[in-house]
């Protein structure tokens, strides 16, 4: 029954995104100019509370645009009812919806769906991850100079040690490829399919992670904080791979010299 939910609800949001993409629609600014909700954003997180309410009118929900819309129940629903939002306004087709279930504080469950390339991923733990109904898996390759990465960065500019444009500078500097496709869902569903072998980000939010990190573990791949350790969504920092190039992008994100990754 949840299950079957999650999917119905993934569902509805992604008519909403059919519905309004390259037609007309509003849109407006959150913390600057360029963080941007649209009217398909609220209307495809409505679509979605309304399946999830109609079955489990007591289940907490975590949602971007509503925030925390909390109850006293074991069961979360985190979800991002647009994920890639700036590239739905601009007529881009990477753009998803994506939901996770917690149960007892552990993702069990996460969808990812892309309507404009029709790919379903699906995450179910101990179960495996799914590409529309067949099993993915994440890449063998394990010489990081070799890798093709993607990563994303955030509405504003972040101004830590090793952040964002220090760790590009270094992998390109490594001459390795690092896409950005502006949807993190869908960059870790991409990993989890072995499109790339790596994705980090320096700040996400649970919406943005929480059905993909799922799908990534359970294809086989690794997800941590900065640090190394079991990431937890509750935390901005995320790297995630196929777990062979894992520790080489640890070093890096560590802002370590350039002498400490070769070839392998
Ligand atoms: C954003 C996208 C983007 C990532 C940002 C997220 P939104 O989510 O996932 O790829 O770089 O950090 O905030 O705003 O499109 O839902
Ligand atoms: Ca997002
Ligand atoms: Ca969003």
């Amino acid at each position: 029954m949840l299950k079957q939910t999650l999917i119905e609800a993934t569902f509805a949001g992604a008519k909403i995104l059919q519905k309004y993409f390259n037609g007309s629609f509003t849109i407006s600014s959150k913390s600057n100019i360029n963080d941007l909700v649209t009217q398909a954003d609220i209307e495809s997180e409505q679509a979605i509370f309304e399946v999830i309410r109609r079955r489990f009118p007591d289940h907490y929900i975590l949602s971007e645009e509503s925030g925390e819309l909390k109850m006293d129940s074991n069961v979360k629903w985190i979800i991002d009812p647009i994920d890639g939002t700036v590239n739905f306004a601009n007529g881009i087709p990477i753009c998803c919806v994506s939901i996770g279930i917690e149960q007892d504080g552990k993702i069990i469950l996460g969808a990812v769906y892309n309507p404009f390339m029709n790919e379903f991923f699906f995450g179910e733990k101990g179960l495996g991850a799914t590409l529309n109904d067949k099993t993915i898996r994440v890449s063998n390759r394990n010489d990081v100079l070799r890798s093709c990465l993607v990563t994303g960065f955030p509405y504003s500019y972040l101004d830590v040690p090793n952040g964002p444009l220090e760790v590009f500078d270094k992998l390109i500097r490594y001459n390795i490829p690092v896409r950005r496709l502006g949807s993190a869902a869908i960059d870790l569903c991409w990993v989890a399919a072995g499109r790339f072998d790596g994705f980090y980000e320096h700040k996400l939010n649970a919406w943005d992670s929480a059905a993909g990190f799922l799908v990534v573990e359970e294809a086989g791949g690794r997800v941590t904080d900065f640090s190394g350790a079991h990431y937890s969504l509750y935390q901005p920092n995320l790297l995630a791979t196929n777990g062979k190039i894992h520790d080489d992008l640890l070093l890096v994100l560590n802002g370590k010299g350039n002498s400490e990754i070769s070839e392998s």
